[in-house]
């Protein structure tokens, strides 16, 4: 199999890479050409459609995973046109020209399309309401997808983090690495869930072929705050050495750390239907978390 990752410097790209590789070849595509770490790839920026229509058919994939995104959550408020254009009109470009050419889309999609409003977990079904500009453009590019007829997949995601990349993770683990005290947000809900999981559980999908088009949620098992997760991984960074000692982790309320843009207060999804579709069994997000934090690391 030949796939494309749009994306492939980024957390999830990174992985996708490596995931996708187990698989045949693995054609990477970076806004520059460059890759992160050394190398050259495909160069392609989203914001021009054309140049992703002529990507696609000349390397013609089996498949494109498109990894990249507007994923500045609160600068996305202040650049709506930019956010609209990565995060819906550059996947509607792809969808566009997948469907002329027979080939299958994945794309990735947010907890950030919900309003955070529940009490359960939210399931595939459940109506969207976003919050900001960055859910609104994530959710034009679900239904950019849905009306292009292309064969399509959107895993919809959330709290990505992994040894790659900006992301909580290693925000925590530098901020460990200097302070005695962390004051961490504990009244937003979700699930942590790391590039590898999201990246190993497309290979596997995709080696399965897709079932049917659609949106399906992928993320780790269970639900913690951003404080719990703080806490889990100095414990765990503490246990295997990669930190001397552990800061105390002081937990805040949302309204003490404003941002630009309004946050889900609840956002675990239901990952049920893509674990019986695909006869997958997701990990707890704090075994997926120790299993990125071990010695012999998870990419
Ligand atoms: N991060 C999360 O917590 C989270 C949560 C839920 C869902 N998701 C979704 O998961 C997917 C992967 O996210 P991620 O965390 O891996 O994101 P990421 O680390 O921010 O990577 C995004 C990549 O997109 C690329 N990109 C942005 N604008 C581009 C443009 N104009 N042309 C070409 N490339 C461009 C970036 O390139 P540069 O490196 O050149 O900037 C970057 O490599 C996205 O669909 C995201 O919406 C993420």
């Amino acid at each position: 199999m030949k796939s494309l990752v749009i994306g492939a410097n980024g957390q999830l790209g990174h992985a996708l890479v490596r995931s996708l590789s187990t698989l045949g070849t693995v054609v990477a595509a970076t806004r520059d050409g460059e890759r992160v770490g050394g190398g050259r790839c495909e160069a392609v920026d989203l914001a021009d459609g054309a140049a992703i229509g002529s990507l696609i058919e000349r390397v013609r994939p089996d498949v494109v995973v498109n990894a990249a995104a507007h994923t500045a959550v609160d600068k996305a408020e202040q650049e709506p046109d930019v956010a609209f254009r990565i995060n819906a009109q550059a996947p509607a470009a792809m969808a566009r020209a997948c469907a002329r050419q027979g080939i299958a889309l994945v794309h990735y999609s947010t907890d950030y399309v919900f309003n955070g409003g529940a009490h359960r977990p939210y399931t595939e079904a459940d109506p969207t309401d976003p919050l900001g500009v960055y859910g609104e453009s994530k959710r034009a590019g679900e239904r950019a997808l849905a009306e292009s007829g292309a064969r399509y997949l959107v895993l919809r995601t959330a709290w990505v983090y992994g040894l790659h990349g900006h992301n909580f993770l290693r925000t925590m683990l530098r901020l460990g690495a200097e302070r005695d005290e962390l004051r961490v947000v504990d009244d937003q809900v979700g699930t942590p869930t790391p590039a590898w999981l999201i990246a190993d559980t497309t290979a596997a999908i995709l080696e399965k072929g897709i079932q049917a088009d659609g949106i399906r949620h992928l993320t780790a098992r269970g639900q913690c705050s951003w404080c719990d997760f703080a806490v889990a991984i100095m414990d765990e960074a503490t246990a295997s050495g990669i930190l001397p000692r552990k800061p105390r982790v002081v937990p805040i309320r949302t309204s003490e750390y404003p941002t630009p843009a309004r946050r889900p207060a609840y956002s675990v999804m239901d990952v049920g239907r893509l674990e019986q579709e695909y006869g997958l069994e997701l990990p707890d997000w704090r075994d997926a978390l120790s299993r990125t934090l071990a010695p012999q690391a998870a990419p």
